[in-house]
């Protein structure tokens, strides 16, 4: 369906696309070489100055970008993994490909839904091997009390940055980009994410060895690639792991050369729209706002609000609907999907978690956004609370 052809007057998310984009992926067709080349090359330098991180790997999505990472730390049978049920399932997926155990960490609270470090500490046992932070999204988790556990206990840390590009994270040492304080940092460009090549993700490190092994596994676990073969530099290549195929073509490269431009401006532009929202919904006594204002430092993915009466949910959200405003839940926590309860049973001790996710709702949020489009929204949800004298 095109986006003419949808009915919602304001989507939960819309892509920022012009003809730069059109002309990229354009004149790579042109140019005959379609996967892992030139423009994959410039996209991952490109990432690398954005972040300023020594090495960045483009892969197809961030679901391998994260099985790459638990496999490069090294998880395997029998290994745990910290990491918040309050997560889209493919962070938890991604430990269960290497044999290891998610074991689910509570969010701080209705204020705060990123993973709570005391919560994490006391889930810690002989058997942990990592930990598994996701921005959510886009507010930076508390990294310096994560990284404090990690050195207790020797533990790896993974951070699911696919809400945060560009997100800056203020530590005890001062301003760091998510992504490059933990081992290894995970992102997802995914068609609703800040920036998007419809389908792709990055894996980045600062730890020459953690690359090497990511570099390996992106493709077969094969010594060369075929574009460097292409260019004569080498004839034959060696398997040296069990590795896959998790390579972006270069269409998708250009596209995320092009998005990466766009970035920064679209997050700023997102925080506009948040701080309005804030402003017009502050006094809501129907609704509860998580993290503390909008800070510069978040990229601002997601707009998160907590109903009061979380028995209100669906109402509320179908009335939402009605208006042709599209909502969203972030997320149905995992420890409580079908397969989970399966795999995982028993009390996961998520007491928070399972409270805010019992009335969390999203609300649209994009860099095109108009004001109007935000007003309709604020207007709806105020009719909802207070509707006026049936005609
Ligand atoms: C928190 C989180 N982690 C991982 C992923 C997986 O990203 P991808 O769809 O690029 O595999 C997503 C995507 O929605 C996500 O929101």
């Amino acid at each position: 369906m095109s986006k003419a052809e949808s009915h919602w007057k304001v989507p939960l998310a819309d892509v920022t696309l012009g003809h730069e984009e059109i002309e990229a992926v354009t004149e790579v067709l042109k140019s005959g070489w379609l996967s892992m080349g030139p423009k994959t090359a410039e996209f991952e330098e490109r990432f690398k100055e954005f972040l300023g991180v020594k090495h960045a790997f483009a892969v197809a999505n961030c679901t391998a970008a994260l099985h790459l990472a638990c496999e490069a730390v090294g998880l395997k049978e029998g290994d745990e993994v910290l990491c918040p049920a309050l997560t889209f399932v493919a962070t938890a997926n991604a430990i269960l490909y290497t044999g290891a155990k998610p074991v689910f960490i509570d969010v701080n609270g209705p204020h705060d839904l990123n993973l709570s470090v005391v919560d994490a500490a006391a889930k810690v046992t002989e058997r942990t091997r990592a930990i598994m932070v996701l921005h959510y999204g886009g507010y930076p988790c508390h990294l310096d009390g994560v990284r404090a556990l990690a050195a207790k206990y020797n533990l790896k840390i993974i951070e699911d940055c696919a809400h945060a590009p560009g997100a800056v994270y203020h530590s005890k040492e001062g301003p760091q980009m998510a992504g490059t304080i933990g081992d290894v940092g995970c992102f997802s460009f995914f068609a609703n994410k800040n920036m998007t090549t419809g389908e792709g993700g990055m894996v980045v490190t600062k730890d020459d060895g953690l690359a090497e092994k990511i570099r390996i596994r992106r493709s077969h676990g094969m010594t060369t690639l075929t574009w460097d073969r292409h260019k004569g530099h080498s004839f034959s290549y060696d398997v040296v792991a069990r590795g896959y195929n998790y390579r972006l073509d270069e269409m998708r490269a250009a596209l995320g050369i092009v998005q990466l431009r766009r970035v920064a401006l679209g997050n700023a532009r997102r925080r506009e729209i948040v701080l309005s929202y804030r402003e017009n919904l502050k006094n809501s006594e129907f609704l509860e706002i998580p993290f503390l204002g909008a800070p510069e430092g978040s990229t601002h993915h997601l707009f998160p609000v907590l109903l009061r009466d979380g028995s209100r949910r669906a109402d509320f959200m179908a009335a939402l609907a009605g208006q042709g405003i599209q909502t969203s839940i972030h997320y149905p926590p995992v420890h409580r999907f079908s397969a989970y309860l399966n795999l995982l049973p028993g009390d996961h001790r998520l007491p928070v978690t399972n409270e805010v996710c019992s009335r969390e709702v999203t609300l649209p949020l994009y860099p095109s956004m108009s004001m109007a489009q935000l007003a309709h929204v604020v207007k709806s949800i105020g009719s909802f609370w207070a509707p006026g004298p049936q005609a």
